[in-house]
């Protein structure tokens, strides 16, 4: 088993750069694929899709470029293999928080999948208000003559989690991460707003389960008692 950095070691930098994107590219579509048979597997048993929906990205240069010089490390191919955790990113977008904690304990549970590390910013939410579940995983993906781990960032969030995220974001880079005071705490009471609406469709959605799960008992029982009553009246026992 090799680690990606290892594998890149006879090419020129072209060539590297062109196996290190082959290796992300491939490690996204690995952790794509295993995540959409979870989520049919799971719509299969349970009838319902933990997973609203999926994206997937890579890292463009630019921004790896970026993000080497923002953390102070030289522009390398090596650098950014070992520093760079995002350069394959995939987003879970799911219905409820409890979808959350149920998808990160089955990627959890995927053997082939090894966790690096997990940040529950929906436990801890960031100092902007942001909320949402991280893992970094790597995934092996299996070439002619080798095996390459590979890093994949999964982030994991509900719809309403990722409204918030998509326009905060789009603040932060309007102002270059300076906005205005009243601004950033607009959006943190938003954040709230956010993770009120959560909990209400949670809970909404609990009382609308247990409603189902009461009325199929009641038509269970209506059924035994139809079939006892024909029962008893063939056996002559009619009242
Ligand atoms: P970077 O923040 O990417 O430098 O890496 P990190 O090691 O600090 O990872 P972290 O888990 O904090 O954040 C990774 C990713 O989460 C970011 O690239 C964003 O996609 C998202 N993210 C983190 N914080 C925020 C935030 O305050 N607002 C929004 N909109 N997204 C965030
Ligand atoms: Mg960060």
């Amino acid at each position: 088993m090799q680690e990606a950095r290892e594998a890149i070691q006879n090419y020129d930098d072209v060539d590297n750069w062109k196996t290190v994107m082959f290796l992300y590219n491939s490690a996204l579509k690995e952790v794509g694929t295993k995540l959409e048979i979870l989520n049919d597997e799971f719509k299969h048993v349970h009838s319902y899709n933990p997973i609203e929906h999926i994206k997937t990205r890579i890292k463009t240069p630019e921004s790896i470029v970026k993000k080497l010089k923002r953390y102070g490390y030289e522009v390398s191919i090596d650098n950014m293999i070992r520093y760079i955790n995002d350069i394959a990113g995939v987003r879970l977008i799911c219905s409820f928080t409890s979808d959350i904690y149920r998808l990160a304990s089955m990627i959890g549970n995927q053997s082939d999948l090894k966790v690096l590390t997990i940040k529950d910013y929906i436990k801890n939410p960031k100092e902007s208000g942001y909320k949402s579940y991280h893992m970094l995983v790597s995934v092996p993906i299996f070439l002619s003559d080798s095996v390459v781990n590979t890093k994949v960032e999964i982030q994991i969030r509900t719809i309403a989690m990722d409204f918030w995220a998509s326009l905060e974001h789009k603040i932060y880079y309007k102002f270059e991460g300076n906005a205005p005071e009243y601004i950033s705490k607009e959006l943190r009471d938003c954040a709230d707003m956010v993770s009120m609406l959560d909990e209400k469709m949670l809970s909404l959605n609990n009382e609308i389960l247990s409603c189902q799960r009461q009325k199929t008992i009641e038509g269970i029982k209506e059924e035994v008692s139809e079939v006892t009553k024909q029962d008893a009246e063939k056996l002559g026992f009619a009242d």
